[in-house]
């Protein structure tokens, strides 16, 4: 194992690591060569790992996380649990615990979106409170052993742009445009993610620096009207644009998801994003500071266009 910076970080385990942005965190941890790095993953999970990973099952009950963390004193745990969806309060709480009992030293929560330290962005999207519950855990434990870092990175980048969240809809080959297009909103791509716990486990000065803070990193901060030209330069093709009004979008969706609509808060996440301001995170960041490398917009924009199967 290389090590340019001390870390008294030596092992790693990562819960959920096998969804969507898992990958890119393992590869990125195991890459650095400064860390053991393990898993949790259910016990039904039919999830796979590379080989440099070892794998613990469990049911993410207190009794198998205390015995599986007091039996291999991980010294970190990143939590990738989707607390955005119903359920996994208990679990993540049990890990939190369980963590705490087990003598980690750092514990990252499963932040990784927009900034929920937001008071209008927390209220005008409803299912930011599984996030906020977890750190306000991992707060009430906090010591000077046990600290934690919350990760802002606003929408991902590479992943969204993909997967039609940034309003690029490579299906269909149109675009949708909130409003004038002109808002601003931060974008990090899952690969600068994963360098970024790395970079922050692998080093005692990184470690320090971020201890019991929200950590805010960034790929971009840009508008939908430069993705869109982006988008436009890199397929050389001209999509058609639908224009929507945020604040007819905000009130259908809010009643969508009053009456029990759970998909309603994704539309209210982007009204957020796209037409309120509410994820623009570029003032905050401390990419320099964790060693994060300055990305090129339009060339990656690029690349996640080739990758797109053609249609
Ligand atoms: N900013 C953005 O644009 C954005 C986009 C997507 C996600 N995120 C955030 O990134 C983090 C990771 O999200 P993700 O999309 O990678 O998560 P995900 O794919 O939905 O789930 C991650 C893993 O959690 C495990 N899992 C699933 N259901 C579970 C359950 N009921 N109990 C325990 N474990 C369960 C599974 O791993 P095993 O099968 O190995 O158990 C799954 O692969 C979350 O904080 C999420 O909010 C942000």
């Amino acid at each position: 194992m290389s090590s340019q910076n001390s870390s008294s970080i030596k092992s790693v385990v990562v819960a959920g690591a096998s969804g969507n942005l898992g990958p890119a965190v393992l590869k990125e941890l195991l890459d650095s060569n400064k860390f053991k790095v393990a898993v949790l993953t259910r016990v039904e999970s039919s999830a796979t790992f590379s080989s440099g990973v070892e794998v613990f099952k469990t049911d993410y009950t207190p009794a198998s996380l205390n015995k599986i963390l007091s039996a291999e004193k991980f010294d970190a745990v990143v939590s990738l649990l989707n607390l955005t969806k119903p359920n996994l309060a208990e679990a993540d709480t049990a890990l939190i615990h369980a963590a705490k009992n087990s003598g980690v030293k750092r514990f990252i929560p499963s932040e990784f979106g927009l900034d929920t330290t937001n008071q209008e962005l927390v209220k005008l999207v409803p299912t930011f409170g599984g996030k906020i519950n977890s750190v306000k855990t991992v707060q009430s434990l906090q010591s000077d052993t046990f600290t934690w870092t919350a990760i802002v990175v606003g929408a991902f980048f590479d992943w969204g742009l993909a997967h039609n969240a940034l309003g690029a809809n490579f299906t269909e080959k149109k675009f949708k445009r909130f409003d004038s297009g002109d808002v601003p909103f931060t974008v990090t791509s899952i690969r600068i993610i994963g360098k970024a716990i790395a970079n922050l486990l692998g080093d005692d000065k990184k470690l320090a620096a971020t201890a019991d803070k929200y950590t805010y990193i960034s790929s971009y901060t840009v508008s939908t009207n430069q993705l869109i030209a982006a988008v436009q330069k890199a397929t050389d093709e001209d999509w058609p644009i639908e224009e929507v009004d945020s604040a007819v979008i905000e009130k259908k969706a809010s009643a969508s998801f009053a009456a029990g609509n759970p998909w309603a808060a994704y539309e209210l996440m982007q009204v957020g994003m796209f037409g309120k301001e509410l994820a623009n995170h570029k003032a905050l960041v401390i990419d320099e500071l964790l060693g994060l490398p300055k990305g090129d917009f339009e060339a990656e924009v690029k690349a996640i266009v080739a990758s797109m199967p053609k249609n």
